[in-house]
């Protein structure tokens, strides 16, 4: 059965499975493959730092005790850069088209909602038609565009920013904004 719900340190050695697969079939992630070295104990350790941060939020999509998805928040470390998160999500192409994004997506909007931060951020690749269109469809706006930003197959690629903003008229900002 299909579950969002965020990330265990018993969850390592999944994870790192569902990472090295990821960084196989997509060439819209920062790392290639062989770039990432993990150890459990490291895995263990960015779970764990994440659960215990209160600007930061770790997401899993599990197939029983399959991860094949997950979706990081991370906040800023300093005072002027605690109330934004840079987001970044994979889900295993066996499972694309099936929500999960959505499913991931939704989990992080409700948590910010909840949470006292007012602003998250991500970059993608200008050519990643299926990540621009949900991160749209969520409420995430372009900001604009970091030119000759990555090197994807040895060719230089322009990323957008986006952002999604808790004090701007976002169509899918949760009712509680005023709250925070
Ligand atoms: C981007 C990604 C996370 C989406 O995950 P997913 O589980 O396939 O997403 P969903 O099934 O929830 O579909 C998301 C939306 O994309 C749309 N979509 C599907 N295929 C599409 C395509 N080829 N072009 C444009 N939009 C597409 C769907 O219609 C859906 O929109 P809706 O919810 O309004 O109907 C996944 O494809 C992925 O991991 N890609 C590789 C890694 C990556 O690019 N990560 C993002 C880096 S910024």
């Amino acid at each position: 059965m299909l579950q969002v719900r965020p990330a265990k340190p018993d969850d390592a050695s999944t994870v790192m499975a569902l990472k090295q697969a990821v960084l196989q079939q997509s060439r819209f992630l920062l790392l290639e493959v062989d770039e990432y070295q993990p150890t459990e104990a490291a895995e263990v350790r960015f779970i764990v730092d994440l659960a215990k941060a209160d600007n930061g939020l770790y997401l899993l999509a599990m197939d029983d005790d399959i991860a094949v998805g997950h979706l990081v928040a991370r906040g800023g470390c300093f005072r002027r850069n605690r109330h934004s998160a840079n987001v970044f999500m994979a889900v295993h192409q066996d499972y694309w088209g099936r929500g999960i994004g959505r499913q991931l997506i939704d989990a992080l909007l409700a948590w910010f909602a909840d949470s006292r931060l007012t602003r998250l951020e991500l970059t993608t690749a200008i050519d990643n038609n299926r990540a621009i269109s949900l991160y749209q469809s969520a409420g995430f706006e372009i900001e604009g565009c970091k030119r000759g930003d990555i090197r994807i197959d040895g060719e230089t690629v322009d990323s957008y920013l986006m952002s999604f903003l808790k004090n701007l008229p976002n169509p899918r900002t949760h009712d509680d904004e005023d709250t925070i």
